[in-house]
């Protein structure tokens, strides 16, 4: 190639004025600034310096000199372009960042039901419960006969029972649990007094599935026994328990009611606010409770002239409901994460 020092001077100026204006302000504005000076089989600078073997031998080292000054510019130039726009990436780069991020592992959460019992048991733990448990299928007589439930009495209706079998001559009657008082029975058969304990588990019933209705639900049965308890224990208990969950404000009261295995029986209720509501809210049932009734301690052969005891049975989906938020108990049940997330 006919070349000589002049004219690479000459050329080099040039590319030094057109480097110097390059408005390198995109990616694809200093890839294309990249080709063009400085690529490998087409770069214009390169090209420059395959000419510098052809120049006379005094002239190569001034070439050399001046084409890696140029070179040096061109990079330079680059250099801080890129710079720029990584800075910068937000506004001017092809990345969006506002896009939500892609997840490789999604974190579970608790369910809500967990969350309300863990509390629940918190709280009488830190009161000196100790925690029992009993089968989801039980038989007639722990379920209903032990419970002072008298034989074919209307009393049973107040549970739709799950059968798995009528109990009749020779067969127990096995079912599903329709609560867990019969967690009391089966502790107390198994020691002797005194007794603190709480029972959490699942019961089921035949019951139609509205809002506010499942065929399965949670409760936590409470149960106290020992030589002078009284009514009072309970009520000092109950307090404790609803402070402590709903919050030191929560207003309650206590109703007279029946249950076979209480005597006398009370309902707890906690005052629900509702702002539409045209009396401001509303008294919601939480609990039943009760003083052990002496033919419960009669039938697991406890002493009831020598002990006394108090006895409870809390749903979990409620308070649940109203600790949350939540007005339909069916979704604690469908499994949507959408819901479950939340927790
Ligand atoms: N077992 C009752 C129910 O499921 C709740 C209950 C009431 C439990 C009073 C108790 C109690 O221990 O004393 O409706």
């Amino acid at each position: 190639m006919e070349t000589n020092l002049e004219y690479l001077k000459t050329v080099a100026a040039t590319f030094t004025e057109e480097i110097a204006v390059a408005k390198l302000d995109t990616p694809a504005k200093s890839e294309e600034f990249r080709i063009r000076f400085l690529g490998q089989r087409r770069g214009v600078i390169p090209k420059l310096f395959k000419t510098i073997p052809h120049l006379p031998k005094q002239d190569r080292r001034s070439a050399g000199l001046l084409l890696n000054a140029l070179r040096k510019e061109a990079q330079t130039v680059l250099e801080h372009a890129i710079e720029q726009y990584r800075v910068k990436s937000t506004d001017t780069c092809d990345i969006d960042l506002t896009l939500p991020g892609r997840r490789s592992q999604w974190a579970g959460s608790r369910h809500p039901i967990t969350l309300a019992l863990a509390k629940i048991t918190d709280i009488f733990e830190h009161m000196g419960f100790a925690i029992a448990e009993g089968p989801e299928i039980e038989d007639d007589w722990h379920n209903f006969t032990a419970l002072n439930f008298p034989a074919d009495h209307p009393a049973r209706d107040m549970q739709d029972t799950l059968f798995i079998e009528e109990p009749g001559e020779g067969r127990a009657g096995a079912m599903m649990r329709t609560h867990t008082s019969p967690v009391q029975i089966r502790t107390m058969m198994a020691g002797d007094p005194p007794f603190r304990l709480i029972a959490p588990g699942r019961v089921f019933r035949n019951e139609a599935i509205t809002y506010k209705s499942y065929c399965l639900f949670h409760q936590v049965e409470g149960l106290v026994v020992d030589e002078g308890v009284t009514m009072a224990d309970l009520k000092h208990t109950l307090t404790g328990f609803a402070r402590a969950f709903f919050g030191e404000e929560v207003k309650m009261r206590f109703r007279p009611s029946f249950f076979p295995f209480t005597e006398p029986s009370g309902e707890v209720d906690i005052w629900w606010d509702l702002p539409d509501h045209p009396d401001g809210g509303r008294w919601m049932e939480i609990l039943g409770s009760g003083m052990v009734h002496p033919n419960v301690l009669d039938a697991v052969g406890i002493d009831s002239e020598r002990y006394t005891g108090y006895a409870f049975g809390m749903g979990i989906e409620r308070p649940a409901m109203l600790r949350y938020g939540i007005d339909d108990i069916r979704i604690f049940y469908e499994n949507d994460v959408r819901f479950l997330a939340q927790f």
